[in-house]
């Protein structure tokens, strides 16, 4: 009722402060008066989040302590549900505490970084939340990462130990030589399991530690200390780890909660995994720092969604455009309807697919959310506007210090004026989407990476004004005369390809060690019927000296499935003119289109082996008649 009445109030006063400073613009009244409402929900709903965190920062307050005050509240309630097991509050505080315990007794200081590699189940939250009452940072690595990129994971976020589920033993077994002094931990769900050779049997080494509430230590337990790191693709190279400290990790649980209006008897429907920021942070946050259940599966199946979700009487669901697409594909069932989501959560529902989903699953509200693990600028759709990613108030984005910069086409680079700043865009004109960088606010700093030098190459200067900083997304959005975003394009050198980052100079690296130095360039291109751009790659082969199959089982043995280019290009010349860039743009452009294109192009089938891409195949794909 509270928030009505604030609403009403906040719209007069609203209305009054931009009828003075806009004069009798009609227009602009006209706009103010169409989104008045949502942006008096948002300003209410974004100010308690601020004053959330404020008194949560005052207080001193981290995940683990949060955590800590529910488990004190309610320790009997379910936090997770997991196939069939029920664990409570008391119990996953019980199993982190164990695990702080035991980690202390380990050869390892304060603060250090220990990589956590398991697939989706409560340990896995038990583990980092450990780690962190302890004092340690857990670096929450993806598990379909082998050989020089997991190693190179491990490292980067100088982790000194790894703990790893048993699930994960053979990925494990084959790099531990190339680790050499770096502790590991196996957690296996079953006991017996056998153990990785030097490995510690976690499970054994945990059974006589007590489950008391261990004793935080007060250098590490404050609310911007890191609390996790979690992986992104960045703009070049190996994944890189970025720091997610116990605020932004609260701003980001509560964001999702408040803004969207989640409720504490709500169930959260995650089938995500819990290494990325989708599963791991908006997913399982809201149980940690809020106090609701989240019901997890080990991996997403389009064919238990809405199964799980009935059984687990899940009101609230998490998805990526992937999964939604998967959702669609599947024959009408009468679950589609049966079950009691009325919100659903994420990121990449497309705006052609938006209105058929809904209707076709009935869900009565999308929370679509836009924001990068590192960024420092999020958006959010809370008015259930079709295709949005977001909004910012017309005419109050003081408040709120978000930007669309007008771009260069060809060098995809910031355009700058005769005084050296950038240019904002006007409603409907596309442009890279920039956060200001304000460390004082919680919702605006950027911690940036593990890597210094890579979370400066992140950061523009001199946008607005000489001497600022904004945070630089990489992504292309629009805004519409009301102050809605709409995605439009991710730029550079990451695409998306089920569901996952997939960086073009990581599988450059990787292609090259495989085929030796000759000149290769990887880009996304658009497959008819999916999420995201599957990866192409370009080889410069003047006299046909490659070997597909060597090319097939290199990239097999070093890549995860969705980093691995659906399709090879073989140039017998390079084009003479252009930068390197745009070259890259034109064979993007180009595509897979083997009607428009001389070269011979090969397609990955799902066997693992390259095959001449023909035009019975191309127009199969083209068709979606073959599912890739
Ligand atoms: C782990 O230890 C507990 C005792 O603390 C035991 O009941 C359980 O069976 C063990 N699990 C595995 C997988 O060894
Ligand atoms: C745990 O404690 C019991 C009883 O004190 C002892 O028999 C057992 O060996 C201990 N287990 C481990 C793994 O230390
Ligand atoms: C529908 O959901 C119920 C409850 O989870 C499940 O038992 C049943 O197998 C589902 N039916 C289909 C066709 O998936």
């Amino acid at each position: 009722m509270m928030e009505y009445y604030q609403i009403g109030l906040t719209a007069i006063a609203a209305f009054i402060v931009a009828y003075l400073f806009t004069g009798s613009r009609w227009h602009t009244l006209c706009i103010i008066g169409k989104t008045l409402p949502r942006d008096v929900l948002g300003a209410y709903r974004f100010l308690k989040i601020n004053i959330l965190l404020w008194y949560w920062e005052r207080k001193g307050l981290t995940v683990a302590k949060l955590f800590t005050k529910q488990v004190e509240k309610n320790p009997d309630k379910i936090v997770i549900i997991f196939e069939d097991q029920r664990w409570t509050y008391g119990q996953l505080d019980e199993y982190s505490n164990r695990l702080a315990r035991y980690i202390r007794t380990q050869p390892m200081s304060r603060g250090d970084s220990v990589a956590v590699i398991m697939e989706n189940r409560p340990e896995y939250v038990g583990t980092w939340l450990g780690l962190s009452k302890a004092g340690f940072v857990g670096a929450l690595v993806n598990t379909n990462l082998r050989k020089d990129v997991l190693i190179h994971s491990i490292k980067a976020a100088n982790s000194k130990s790894v703990i790893f589920g048993a699930e994960l033993r053979d990925a494990i077994d084959e790099i531990k030589d190339k680790l050499p002094g770096v502790g590991l931990y196996q957690s296996s769900e079953k006991p017996d399991t056998p153990v990785v050779e030097g490995a510690v049997d976690l499970n054994k080494s945990m059974v006589n530690i007590s489950s008391d509430a261990v004793e935080v230590d007060l250098s590490l337990g404050c609310p911007r200390d890191k609390l996790i790191y979690i992986y992104t693709s960045g703009t070049t190279g190996m994944p890189k780890a970025a720091v997610i400290n116990n605020l932004r990790y609260m701003l980001m649980s509560c964001g999702v909660y408040y803004m969207l209006g989640l409720e504490h008897t709500d169930r959260v429907y995650d089938p995500l995994p819990l290494y990325h920021t989708a599963g791991g942070i908006i997913g399982v946050g809201p149980a940690l720092c809020v106090g609701i259940t989240v019901v997890l599966r080990r991996k997403f199946s389009a064919s238990k969604f809405w199964a799980d979700c009935i059984e687990h009487r899940c009101t609230v669901a998490q998805y990526i455009g992937e999964i939604c697409r998967f959702l669609l594909s599947l024959p009408p069932s009468p679950n589609d309807t049966a079950h009691n989501v009325r919100l659903m959560y994420g990121n990449g529902l497309r705006p052609q697919i938006w209105e058929s989903f809904v209707k076709r699953f009935n869900v009565e509200q999308i929370g679509e959310f836009y924001g990068a693990t590192e960024g420092n600028s999020n958006l959010v759709n809370i008015d259930n506007r079709p295709g949005a990613v977001g909004f910012v108030p017309r005419f109050g984005d003081a408040l709120y210090r978000v930007a669309l910069l007008r771009i260069d086409d060809e060098t995809g680079e910031p355009v700058r004026g005769p005084d050296g700043l950038c240019t904002r865009c006007k409603p409907d004109e596309p442009g890279i989407f920039v956060g200001k960088i304000n460390p004082k606010k919680a919702v605006h700093d950027f911690r940036g990476y593990a890597d210094e030098k890579e979370s400066e190459k992140k950061i523009i200067r001199d946008v607005f004004k000489k001497g600022d900083r904004f945070f630089n997304s990489g992504d292309i959005l629009v805004m519409d005369e009301l102050g809605y975003f709409y995605f439009k394009d991710r730029r550079g050198d990451t695409f998306r390809w089920k569901g996952e980052n997939v960086a073009t100079a990581e599988v450059e690296a990787v292609i090259s060690n495989i085929i030796g130095l000759r000149d290769s360039v990887v880009y996304g291109v658009e497959v008819p019927g999916n999420e995201g751009k599957a990866g192409m790659v370009a080889i410069y082969d003047p006299h046909q000296t490659l070997c597909l199959q060597e090319l097939a089982d290199g990239l097999k043995k070093s890549l995860p499935a969705y980093a691995r280019p659906l399709f090879v290009r073989v140039l017998a010349e390079l084009p003479l003119t252009g930068t390197y860039k745009l070259k890259k743009g034109d064979l993007q452009v180009q595509g897979f289109d083997i009607t428009q294109i001389k070269d011979p192009v090969y397609f990955l089938e799902k066997s693992g082996n390259y095959v001449r891409l023909t035009e019975q195949l191309h127009h199969d794909l083209v068709e979606e008649k073959i599912r890739v």
